[in-house]
């Protein structure tokens, strides 16, 4: 296993928000967690990123116990949090800046505008781009990190519809290529079925995993993704329920 999250609880204020989650995430998996607003997943994505401390539980990394902020971990949170002060390749090279590896990273960086759908933007400011490319810069920094496991929280959540399904696209071309485990929060059903090996549930107050929902299928397109109509409506009605 990739990742193993065991026993996993967390409360705000007194309040338990988590409570005794488990989870196991294979290598290069990729997982997406669907759930009503407010069960928590952003509370999770933050505990596994490390940002914030569990009351209990523990979380594991290729068997190892991490504790706190761990290389294994690039997380995107839900606001796309680029520096308007800073160039696209800037922002994008952060981490290389922060970890004194800036030279080998503005070089890969460069090297990945294309595929990313920025090239010709590098030097520009987050301002000068539209909502689809500044989330495409956040991502692009997120994976430039080097980490093996990709936190996505709602990564393109704020998006038009269009926009979003252009994305999704994209994210499914080059996911291949990304070769990690992932991890994505998102509340778009087909999202989900699109892109996942595997969709989970999280619901409940607290919350607490309840349902597992294997997607086994290759060389997925929109058509295919149009065709699961009936997993579709599963689903809607697994979170319906809770
Ligand atoms: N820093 C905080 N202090 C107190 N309560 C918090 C804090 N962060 C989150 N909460 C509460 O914890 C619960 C879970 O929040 P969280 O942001 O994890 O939900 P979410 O599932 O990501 O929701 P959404 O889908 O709307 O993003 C909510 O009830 C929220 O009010
Ligand atoms: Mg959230």
């Amino acid at each position: 296993m990739k990742l193993k999250v065991e026993n996993l609880s967390c409360s705000y204020n007194g309040e338990l928000v988590l409570n005794q989650l488990n989870m196991s995430v294979k290598d290069r998996e990729f997982v997406s967690i669907l759930g009503p607003s407010g069960c928590g997943k952003s509370t999770l994505l933050n505990i596994l990123a490390g940002v914030l401390a569990p009351d209990e539980g523990s979380v594991y990394v290729d068997g190892v116990k991490i504790n706190g902020l761990s290389p294994h971990f690039a997380y995107m949170p839900q606001q796309d949090l680029l520096m308007p002060w800073k160039t696209i390749l800037e922002n994008v090279t952060i981490y290389g800046a922060i970890h004194h590896n800036k030279k080998m990273v503005k070089k890969q960086a460069i090297s990945n505008f294309k595929k990313f759908g920025l090239s010709g933007y590098e030097n520009r400011y987050p301002k000068e781009l539209s909502g689809g490319m500044r989330q495409r810069a956040a991502f692009l920094r997120t994976a430039l990190c080097g980490a093996d496991i990709m936190l996505l929280d709602e990564p393109f959540g704020a998006l038009d519809v269009i926009t979003r399904g252009v994305m999704q696209d994209w994210l499914q071309d080059i996911r291949s290529d990304l070769n990690r485990t992932a991890i994505l929060v998102t509340h778009d059903i087909d999202e989900a079925i699109y892109l996942s090996d595997r969709v989970l549930i999280l619901a409940g107050k607290p919350a607490s995993f309840k349902k597992e929902i294997i997607i086994k299928a290759d060389n997925r397109n929109r058509e295919w993704l149009f065709r699961q109509r009936d997993l579709h409506r599963e689903i809607y009605y697994y979170l319906k329920k809770f």
